[in-house]
This record gives C-alpha cells, structure tokens and sequence, in this order.
C-alpha cells in the first residue's frame, strides 16, 4: 500500500524565500547529496560505532535512521549484524544500495516519522548518528516517540550527539545540551552509560557524546 504521508513530504515545494534550511523536505538533502556538498559523508563507519561494537554484545537487528549513503548499516552487516537504513534521500539510498554486499544490509527509501508498520517492536538496537540534529527541533520529541515504538521490549537507543559548545556553528546540525537531550529521552528511556568517544572523524574531537539508552516498559 502507498504511504500517503511519504507522498505529501515528497511533492511539497521547497520555498525560495525561506532562511531557515527546510530539513523536513527531502528534496533540501536530496540537492546536498547531488550536488556534492554532503560533508557530513565521511566514507567510513562512525568511528564511534567502530568502538562501540568491539565491546558491546552483538545486537541482531538494527535500525539506522538517517543512514544517509550506508557506511554504517555497510559495516554493522560486515559484523553479520542484520541492519536497516532509512533515508528520504533517493540519491543517498540508491548510493547505499550500489555499495551493499550482504544481505543483511538492507535500505528504505522512506522519511522516519512514517515507518511502515512492520517495523514496529522490530529491532534490539537503534544506531543514531546525525540524523537527531538534522531534523528541525521541534520534532525531536516525535523522532523519540517513533524510536521508541520501533524497538522491542527492553531494546537499546545508542546514539552519538553533537554537544552544544562555544564554537557550535550556525545549524544544521542542532546541537545539544545534555539537559535537552534528557528531556526528551528520559520519559521514555533509561539511561544505561554515556562516554566521550576515544575515537571520532578528524576534527570532531570533544564535539560528540555517546549514550546508551533502554525502552522502558
Ligand atoms: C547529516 S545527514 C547524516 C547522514 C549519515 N548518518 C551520515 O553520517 O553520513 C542527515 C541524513 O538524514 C536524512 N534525513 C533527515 N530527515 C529525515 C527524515 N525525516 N526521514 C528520513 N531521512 C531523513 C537526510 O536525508 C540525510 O541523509
């Protein structure tokens, strides 16, 4: 069946007069991935997902949201890890999809705030990795809500945040106090472990914090 949600946020026009970046419509990051300009694209895993995965018990299916061109979900079922990545960006999906080399990697073409059905209490873990700070603020407490549907009882939230310092620059990406990001996981997750990353992207060092989270019941 059609996803009518999917289909409005696909035809809605970009307006010309605005000066706040339209991070709700795909077709904003669809222009940054075709005209090159996709900095965040590192070509490589999160180094801080690198990390993590040497120590943490083995996940068995994982949601990416935001995976942008599949370095992580690439990785994750390097490990034999099955893996999602959702983005509403045709070119990054169809990029991601190109490189895929297992089928434990999969990709969907979709926007995170309307995922099928399906997916609903289907995964144990959920990798966030600068997809919380691209979208426009006032729908983090909806991307919290629909994270938290898409785990299993008892699933896990890891996520690395951008912090919230003096040399933040103008956004995106929307950067966070730690008491922003409580607010909006704390009424759904508990809190299990946070630590700076020893390893991160050349000049990203002391900008990012990792926490790990449970659902609640
Ligand atoms: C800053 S990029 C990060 C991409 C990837 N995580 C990486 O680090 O390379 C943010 C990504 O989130 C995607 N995105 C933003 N809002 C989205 C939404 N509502 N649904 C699906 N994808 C979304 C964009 O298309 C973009 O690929």
């Amino acid at each position: 069946m059609i996803d009518k949600t999917l289909i409005i946020q696909f035809i809605r026009p970009v307006d010309p007069n605005s000066t706040t970046p339209p991070l709700d419509d795909y077709s904003y990051w669809e222009s940054k991935y075709q005209s090159g300009q996709a900095g965040w694209d590192r070509g490589a895993p999160s180094p801080a997902l690198v990390e993590v995965l040497q120590r943490f018990p083995t996940p068995k299916r994982v949601l990416v949201p935001g995976c942008g061109t599949g370095h992580d979900v690439h990785y994750l079922a390097s490990l034999k890890i099955e893996a999602v990545g959702i983005d509403f960006a045709p070119s990054a999906i169809e990029t991601a999809r190109k490189k895929a080399q297992s089928p434990l990697e999969n990709y969907l073409l979709a926007d995170i705030f309307s995922l099928p059905q399906q997916f609903h209490e289907s995964f144990d873990l959920i990798w966030e990795h600068t997809c919380f700070c691209a979208i426009p603020p006032i729908k983090r407490p909806h991307y919290v809500q629909s994270m938290y549907s898409m785990l299993r009882p008892d699933g896990l939230f890891l996520g690395i945040f951008f912090l919230d310092t003096e040399s933040s620059t103008e956004p995106p990406p929307y950067c966070f106090t730690l008491n922003e990001i409580d607010r909006h996981f704390d009424p759904y997750f508990q809190l299990e472990a946070e630590w700076l990353p020893s390893a991160y992207y050349p000049g990203r060092e002391g900008e990012e914090i990792v926490r790990l989270y449970k659902k609640l019941s």
